[in-house]
């Protein structure tokens, strides 16, 4: 019985595809490489000396979609494929509800057509918009902000539509925080296409010299250091929530909804500070004017995940900034 991975060669996947490896699962991994390199493919099997089945795939297109299902006996389905860039969305908002939301349909309709009942979705934190309080726990309130983040809301009510209607399935939304860190091997890590949108891997890029200095987006929000809040989460703590979730939903759970996070938020200039510790080299840094569409504080209160999946993130801001500088000294472009 095969776990198929869509979107599994990314930053995220590829870390949740080793930990299931290495757990010696049946993992087929999909992926169309248009947020990813083929190269993570030769560096999951160098970590974990297992094989796995490879597709490379659009979700788009079903009918190639379908021979996966036919060929393979797949019992559980991960979906990490999908875009990801909050301010691509605003700009391109067609190719986001076109991408996003069709080949989501395209492997439901699949999975019910080879009777697959479990399903793992790739959620995250920008379903809650500007939250009124924080922590932010599962039952707050629900409003995206941006095309991005409605693709996800949308995809999570079509799962909510699907489980009602059919009590067979099992399904896992899991809300990700902001996900950041790489495997300790520093093999496998987080490779934007282009100049990085995120934090992190920007910080990075100044510290091994590829980019000048980082331009904090604000520094007048109401914050203990005025910039913006953030729930950074170990992408390793995060795979091992995605193993938790296979798990409770062989007990045929019906749908579940968890937040992966810390609990602890930090801000950008705590990010700085950690990120120079870590790599000892000096973060340059020009406080500019915010960024259209951020939120001052957003971290999660995610006792429900460590009640309900045993799981509780293990890693703390040191290591997720000490491993994302391994990953970027021993792979100074990335994957390129
Ligand atoms: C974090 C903080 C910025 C870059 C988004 C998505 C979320 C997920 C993670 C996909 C904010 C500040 C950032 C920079 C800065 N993506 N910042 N200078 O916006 O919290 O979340 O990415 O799953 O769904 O919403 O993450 O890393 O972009 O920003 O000052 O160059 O860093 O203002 O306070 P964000 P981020």
């Amino acid at each position: 019985m095969s776990i198929l991975l869509t979107g599994g060669a990314g930053y995220i996947g590829s870390h949740t595809a080793v930990e299931l490896l290495q757990l010696n699962k049946d993992v087929i991994i999909l992926d169309n490489f248009s947020n990813s390199s083929p190269l993570v493919l030769d560096r999951i099997k160098e970590i974990t000396g297992k094989s796995f089945k490879f597709y490379e795939l659009d979700l788009l297109d079903k009918k190639n979609l379908e021979k996966v299902f036919i060929d393979n006996n797949v019992d559980s389905i991960i979906h990490f494929a999908g875009y990801k860039a909050v301010g691509e969305s605003v700009d391109k908002p067609l190719d986001y509800y076109t991408n996003n939301i069709i080949s989501t349909l395209n492997l439901l309709e699949l999975m019910k057509k080879y009777n697959i009942k479990n399903f793992v979705f790739s959620s995250s934190a920008t379903v809650y918009g500007n939250p009124d309080k924080c922590p932010i726990n599962e039952n707050s309130p629900l409003r995206a902000t941006n095309p991005y983040g409605q693709t996800k809301l949308m995809i999570e009510n079509i799962l909510k539509d699907i489980s009602k209607s059919d009590a067979s399935l099992n399904i896992a939304i899991l809300r990700y925080f902001n996900p950041v860190g790489a495997h300790k091997s520093g093999l496998i890590g987080e490779d934007p296409n282009g100049i990085p949108n995120n934090l992190l891997p920007y910080i990075s890029q100044v510290a091994v010299g590829n980019l000048d200095k980082l331009k904090v987006f604000g520094d007048d929000y109401n914050t203990h250091d005025g910039t913006g809040v953030r729930d950074y989460i170990h992408v390793v703590d995060l795979a091992k929530g995605h193993i938790k979730s296979l798990d409770k939903l062989n007990t045929k759970c019906g749908l579940v909804i968890y937040n992966l996070g810390t609990g602890n938020g930090y801000s950008v200039l705590e990010m700085v500070d950690a990120f120079r510790e870590a790599s000892k080299r000096e973060i340059s840094y020009e406080i500019v004017k915010r960024r259209q569409g951020d939120i001052a504080i957003c971290y999660a209160d995610c006792t429900k995940a460590n009640r309900e999946l045993d799981w509780q993130a293990e890693y703390g801001i040191k290591d997720m900034c000490i491993d994302s500088w391994n990953w970027q000294v021993n792979n100074p472009k990335g994957y390129k």
